[in-house]
Order: C-alpha cells, then sequence, then structure tokens
C-alpha cells in the first residue's frame, strides 16, 4: 500500500487529479470508476480544471461509479447522478453513453444489479476512486457478518433515512435502498485510490489499514488488493506510524 499524507486538501486533490490526468493521457480510453460524497469534490474540481486548461481530455473515457439510490431519477438534485453531473461530466467532454451509474428508475432491480455486475466485469476498472465512511464503509457496503461479492440492493438503515430526510420535503420521499458494487466489483479495479479527510476518520484510517481484515470493517478487504494508493489529509492520517 503507498500511503501518502498531505498538509493541505489542496495538495491532495492535486496530486489526485494528477493521477487522473497522467492515467488519460497515457490511454486515452481509460476506464475509471467513481465516487460521490465530499470527499472527491476537489479532486473533481481539479480535474475539470485541467480540462479548461487543455491538458487532458476525457473525450474516451468510460466511466462506473460506485453507487446510485433506487427510486431517484437522474434529474433529482439528491441523486448520485445529479452529483455526478454537477461536479463533473457536464463540465467535460466527456460524451453522456460513456458515463455509467446503476439506473435508478430500473424496473427490475435484480436485472439492474446483473446489467452493471456484467458491464464492470467485461470493463474492468483503470483506478477505482473511494471514500470512507466513519464505520469503515465503501460504496454502501456497511459493517456486517457477511459482504456480498457483486453489485446489489441494500436496504438502508433507518439512520441513514433519517439523516438524508432534510434533503427531501418528507421522510417518504427518502429512498429506502440503494443500488452498490460489492467488495468483489471493487477490488476487480486494476489500481485503487482510496482518499480520506478530517481528523473524525483518523482512526477508521488506522483500522481499515493496519488492522485484521474482517468485514466489521468493510475497507479493511482493500489490504488484500495487489495496488493501492492511501491520499490521506493530515488530519486523516494522525494515527499513522
Ligand atoms: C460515495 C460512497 C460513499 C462515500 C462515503 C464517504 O459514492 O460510495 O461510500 O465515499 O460515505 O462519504 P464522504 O466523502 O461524504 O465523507
Amino acid at each position: 500500500m503507498d500511503i501518502r499524507i498531505f498538509e493541505t486538501s489542496e495538495e491532495l486533490d492535486l496530486y489526485a487529479a494528477e493521477i487522473f490526468r497522467k492515467l488519460i493521457n497515457e490511454k486515452p480510453n481509460a476506464v475509471l470508476g467513481l465516487a460521490t460524497g465530499s470527499t472527491p469534490v476537489g479532486i473533481y474540481a481539479k480535474m475539470v480544471e485541467d480540462y479548461k486548461n487543455n491538458k487532458v481530455s476525457f473525450s474516451g473515457v468510460t466511466t462506473y461509479n460506485l453507487d446510485e439510490y433506487v427510486g431517484l431519477t437522474p434529474d433529482n438534485d439528491q441523486s448520485y447522478a445529479y452529483y455526478m453531473n454537477q461536479n463533473l461530466f457536464s463540465h467535460v467532454d466527456i460524451p453522456a453513453i460513456q458515463t455509467n451509474l446503476p439506473d435508478g428508475m430500473a424496473e427490475d432491480p435484480q436485472e439492474e444489479c446483473r446489467r452493471y455486475e456484467a458491464m464492470i466485469n467485461e470493463h474492468p476498472a483503470d483506478i477505482q476512486l473511494l471514500g470512507l465512511g466513519h464505520n469503515g464503509h465503501i460504496a454502501f457496503n456497511e459493517p456486517d457478518e457477511h459482504l456480498s461479492a457483486g453489485t446489489h440492493v441494500v436496504k438502508l438503515k433507518e439512520e441513514t433515512l433519517e439523516a438524508n430526510a432534510r434533503f427531501f420535503a418528507s421522510i417518504d420521499e427518502v429512498p429506502k435502498e440503494a443500488y452498490t458494487m460489492g467488495i468483489g466489483s471493487i477490488l476487480k479495479a486494476n489500481t485503487i485510490l482510496l482518499v480520506v479527510r478530517g481528523s473524525d476518520k483518523a482512526n477508521i484510517v488506522k483500522e481499515a489499514l493496519t488492522g485484521p481484515i474482517t468485514t466489521k470493517v468493510p475497507a479493511s478487504l482493500l489490504q488484500t488488493h495487489p495496488r493501492v494508493t492511501v491520499l490521506l489529509d493530515r488530519e486523516a492520517g494522525r494515527m499513522l506510524g
């Protein structure tokens, strides 16, 4: 594992964007596995900057996102499709047809899982970007006795529904399920780029990277992957070494 700790979030963003830029310039038809959440926002902003400064083109790139809510349309501002358009896709030259997320509106969720997993199998990511949840989750793979290998539907926990309720008109509108890549889908990527920021995640960073491999800390499974790069800000890395 290649672990790098940065003094500032901006330095981390620049470094991460450079990884993507170099990969795409070397391999214009690269496959990128992407994430949502607060962690990648600054990285996507730097990637957009690189595109605007003619340092990179996304015209040949294909992307696969980790997850999406069941039942949300791409124009719902809480959907991950909306997030990706806002933060990256609409600002660069990637054709919409080359961007992939599980289809929140699919009629048959099980069939949608099979379709998505088959695409990942056919086009494994050159690099998979990941954030880390406070409890060690990656994508929507929450700590449990068992984890699923492939793309599957998860029921969101009551606390997640309550936390998300503030973004919706009423709690009934909050999605109760989500599609997520499984741990196996994630580990198929050629390289993994795990990014974590903030002192509130320092403990889980240490557990995930240096603790035992356990389904109780889904991110600990990343220790089994041969090419993982971890980018941390000073606060997230403060419990290491
Ligand atoms: C996002 C995702 C989640 C987040 C994680 C961290 O697509 O799959 O696992 O990466 O919850 O979220 P933030 O970055 O908001 O702290």
